[in-house]
This record gives structure tokens, sequence and C-alpha cells, in this order.
């Protein structure tokens, strides 16, 4: 099987464009899953301050052998501590929890226009300082709108490396996306496969059955054809190397326009609205 793409992030580094997501993997699954992904061959975790499982994901990569260097590692800030102080305490928290002295990429996880003032701009200046400092490599944001990306570039100058939205066959959120390709912002398309929703779609399963790949090989092959960094989650050992057995096959140019023609548009969303969306974890 050919290697994972790398994709090129705006401040030099570079990303693997296949990673393993592990939002809603318990902490007692997530040395297991993780291990199992990296040895499949993955070599990017994503991760978050609210997913509860940093610390696991640190042992994970350590228990593999591999070096650290060889694994790309995302975590993101949490709702509660947007103001700059708090963030860089859970930063701090971040990196002793996964064990690691710096991360490959640092998010705020939400912008959260309704909360704090509709200050995300002085959180993202805290990021800026992180990065500065060198203990997070790269920095981005997550489920950033057209605006709030656009406050970001007018209030502060610093583009963020990627955005991480959802995004899938029934919400391409192509406006999002196409602000990220102007403006040379990576995008990470999270729920790759609608946490499986969109793998009875018949024009997936079509395409499936005549390559005889998985709907979900199809959907994930989709977003690399398009560009985007994907990390599908799952905690089943054959669907972690199924989801990773993408580069020995090629959809046409029809068949991408097909998926592209399953956008919903908001009916598609499966999670909540950048907009509005306001939750704060315990
Ligand atoms: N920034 C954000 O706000 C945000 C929000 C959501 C997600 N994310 C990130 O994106 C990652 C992926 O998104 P997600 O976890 O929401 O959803 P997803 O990857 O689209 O789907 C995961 C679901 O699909 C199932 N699945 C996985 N592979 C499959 C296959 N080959 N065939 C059939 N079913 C399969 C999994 O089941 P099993 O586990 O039972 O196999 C799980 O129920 C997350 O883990 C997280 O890292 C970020």
């Amino acid at each position: 099987m050919s290697a994972v793409p790398t994709i090129d992030l705006n401040d030099g580094h570079t990303i693997p464009q296949l990673g393993f997501g592990v939002f809603q993997i318990d902490p007692e699954d997530t040395v297991g899953a993780v291990g199992r992904a990296l040895e499949v061959g993955y070599r990017h975790v994503d991760t978050a301050q609210m997913y509860g499982n940093e610390k696991e994901v640190g042992e994970a990569v350590r228990a593999s052998g591999l070096d650290r260097a060889d694994v790309f590692v995302t975590s993101k800030l949490n709702n509660g501590v947007h103001r700059p102080d708090d963030a860089r305490r859970a930063f701090d928290g971040t990196l002793s929890e996964l064990g690691f002295d710096y991360v490959d990429l640092f998010l705020i996880h939400w912008p959260l226009p309704t909360l704090y003032d509709g200050d995300f701009v002085s959180t993202w200046t805290t990021l800026a300082e992180l990065h500065r400092d060198g203990r997070a490599r790269s920095i981005g944001v997550s489920n950033f709108h057209v605006d709030h990306l656009q406050r970001l570039a007018d209030e502060t100058g610093v583009v963020p490396a990627v955005n991480q939205f959802e995004r899938h066959p029934y919400l391409l959120n192509d406006e999002v996306h196409a602000y990220g390709q102007a403006h040379g912002i990576a995008t990470e398309a999270w729920s790759p496969i609608a946490q499986g929703d969109v793998l009875d779609d018949p024009v997936v399963t079509g395409i499936a059955e005549r390559l005889g790949r998985s709907a979900a090989q199809v959907v994930l092959r989709w977003h690399i054809q398009r560009g985007d960094i994907v990390f599908p989650k799952s905690t089943t050992p054959e669907r972690i190397e199924e989801n990773f057995a993408l580069f020995d096959f090629e959809l046409e140019g029809g068949d991408l326009e097909e998926i592209d023609g399953l956008d919903r548009g908001e009916a598609g969303r499966t999670g909540p609205n950048p907009d509005t969306f306001d939750h704060i974890p315990d």
C-alpha cells in the first residue's frame, strides 16, 4: 500500500492527510485503539481536552515504540478556558496529560461567539504565543465560520494553519472550505463519514460495489481526492484497518461529482452549529 500523503501547512510544517480520531473513545479503550491504529500505520492522532483521553493517547504513542517525532498529535482547547490565563494553564495541562513537551497542532475547539463577549480573538492571540514559544508547532481553529476567520485575519494578521469543521457528503460546508482554500488554511473534515450516516446512501454504495471497496473507503477516498485532511474514528480493529486502505484505488471525476451532489446544506449537519453552540463541559 502506498504511503499516506502529507499536506503542506502555511507555517512550513506538514501533516499526514489521514489520521485517527479519538472522539467518543472511552479512556479505558483509547490505549488499545490508538495502539492498533499506530500498528496499522496511522501516524496522526486527533484528540482534545474535551475528549478526556489525552493521557491515554500519550501512553499509546509511548507504548508503540515509535519516535515521538514520527507521530503527529493534535489537541484542542476546551470551551470553558478561552480567557488567556485559563488557556495558558489548560495548554500546560494538555502537555502534562500527553506527557509531551510539544504538540504538533493545537486548536481552539469552538469559536463560542455568544460567550466571552464574543472575544475569541484574545484566545487566538494566546495560541500565537504558544506557537512562538515552540510548544505548539502549528496552531489552528475548529468550527470557525467565514466571519470568525475574517476577524482573526483583520485583528491579528495571524492566519490559522488549519480549520477543522464538519464536512462530509451530506454537509459540504463549501463556503468555509472555499475561504480556507483562498487564504491558505488547510481543511480538516470532522465526522468524515457523518458517524456512519452516509454509508447506506445508494450513490455511495453503488460506487463501492462497482469498485469492490467498502462504502467508508469510498467516502474517505472522496475526501482525500478533494484535498481534505481526515481522521475517521473507530474502535473496531477491522474498520481501523479498512479506513487506512485508501491509497491503492482512485475515484473517477464523475464519482467525485456524484458524491458532491449529495450535499443537503444545513439539513445535513449532524453536530451543533458553531454560530450558536455555547456548551461548556463540566
Ligand atoms: N472539532 C470538532 O468539533 C469535532 C467534532 C467531531 C469529531 N471531531 C474529530 O473527527 C473525528 C472523526 O469524527 P467522528 O468520530 O465524529 O465520526 P466518524 O469518523 O465520521 O464516524 C465514526 C463512527 O463510524 C463508525 N465507523 C468507523 N469506520 C467505519 C467503517 N469502516 N464502516 C462502518 N462504520 C464505521 C464508528 O464505529 P466503531 O467505532 O464502532 O467502529 C463510529 O460510530 C473524531 O474522532 C474527532 O477526532 C472533531
